[in-house]
């Protein structure tokens, strides 16, 4: 098959002066997009700026013949980053969300300004960035969009709640783009990267850290963004040369009642708790119409089994 090519196309990749993003806008000008390489410049914390380090970037990308130019805007500028692609370039076809910084506090000493600063650059600043691309990409009919999350907020992590909101914030925003997309043949989807950098530099052990290189990385990202690449609406984790899916699932739950006339109390909950909570057939409930398409037949279930009640037979309401 052939190579994987990006000609023609204009990338935009955010927080790539550096770690993960100076990764991917490295590979997308190796594979022929013109990029238009974003970064703020600032500290890990989000202090200060300078256009040092996209600067870098461009001229890694240039000096190997590739096509590439700076923005020093932050992301919650995101309007402005589009506006250099379209005076550069004429056009917008994918953008990565990778710009991000950390203010790791416990929970009980997050300040307002940790809060709103983390959830600033991550969610509002993939917001911002995708929603200026997305009139482009709806015009064109093709766009690819990349969101960042991170273990921190599928998981959660220590010391990361304000961070960990805002991860899982940009996963329920590509959850919904990814559907309104499709029809336009806009795909965006989640990468959640583990990677030596310096947002990790002090939080991974020295020995895991030499054996995560942000191009190990990279090729997911890029392959993603891909025009040949029907991914759309997924999180994908990768780390170390590996890459997985990875999803939300429900478990079969348990009626909370024997009656449809009846009201759901605290006992019965409690009752019936270990089947609610019962993970072993979990499935993926794939779409939220799915998911609501369950509750009608918990509806459904509820009003035969008043019916078999009424009828005289036992009704078995044990978890
Ligand atoms: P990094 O610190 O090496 O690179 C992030 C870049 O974003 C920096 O060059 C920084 O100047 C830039 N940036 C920060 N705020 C910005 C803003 N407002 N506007 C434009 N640029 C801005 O970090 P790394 O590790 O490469 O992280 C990249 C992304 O991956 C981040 O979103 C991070 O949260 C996420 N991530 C990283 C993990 C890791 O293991 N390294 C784990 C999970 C998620």
């Amino acid at each position: 098959m052939a190579d994987l090519r990006f000609d023609g196309r204009v990338v935009i990749v955010t927080g790539a002066g550096a770690g993960l993003g100076r990764a991917y806008a490295l590979v997308f000008g190796e594979r022929g997009a013109s990029v238009v390489v974003n970064d703020l410049g600032g500290g890990r914390h989000g202090e200060g700026k300078s256009s040092k380090a996209a600067d870098a970037v461009v001229e890694e990308i240039r000096s190997k013949g590739g096509k590439a130019v700076a923005n020093y805007d932050s992301v919650v500028d995101g309007d402005k980053i589009v506006q250099t692609a379209l005076d550069t370039f004429g056009r917008i076809d994918v953008i990565v969300n990778n710009a991000g910084i950390l203010r790791d506090k416990s929970f009980a000493r997050i300040s307002n300004d940790d809060w709103d600063l983390i959830q600033d650059v991550h969610l509002k600043g993939t917001f911002k960035t995708t929603q200026a691309a997305w009139p482009h990409f709806r015009k064109q009919n093709y766009g690819r969009v990349i969101v960042t999350a991170s273990n921190s907020g599928l998981y959660g992590n220590f010391g990361q709640a304000n961070y960990s909101a805002a991860k899982m914030g940009v996963v329920g925003l590509n959850n919904t783009i990814a559907i309104e997309g499709r029809k336009n043949n806009i795909h965006c989807n989640v990468i959640v990267p583990t990677a030596a950098s310096r947002l990790t530099e002090d939080i991974l052990p020295p020995d895991v850290f030499a054996q995560l290189k942000p191009e190990l990385i990279a090729p997911v990202v890029v392959w993603l963004c891909h025009e040949s690449c029907g991914e759309t609406g997924s999180i994908i984790e990768a780390a170390a040369g590996w890459a997985g899916k990875c999803h939300l699932v429900r478990s079969t739950g348990s009626l909370l009642r024997a009656r449809i006339d009846e009201i759901v109390t605290p006992e019965a909950v409690r009752d019936s708790w270990d089947k609610v909570t019962d993970m072993s057939s979990a499935v993926r409930m794939e779409s939220i119409g799915e998911a609501s398409g369950a509750l009608i037949t918990a509806i459904e279930e509820t009003r035969e089994k008043s019916q078999s009640s009424a009828d005289g037979k036992r009704v078995d309401m044990r978890p």
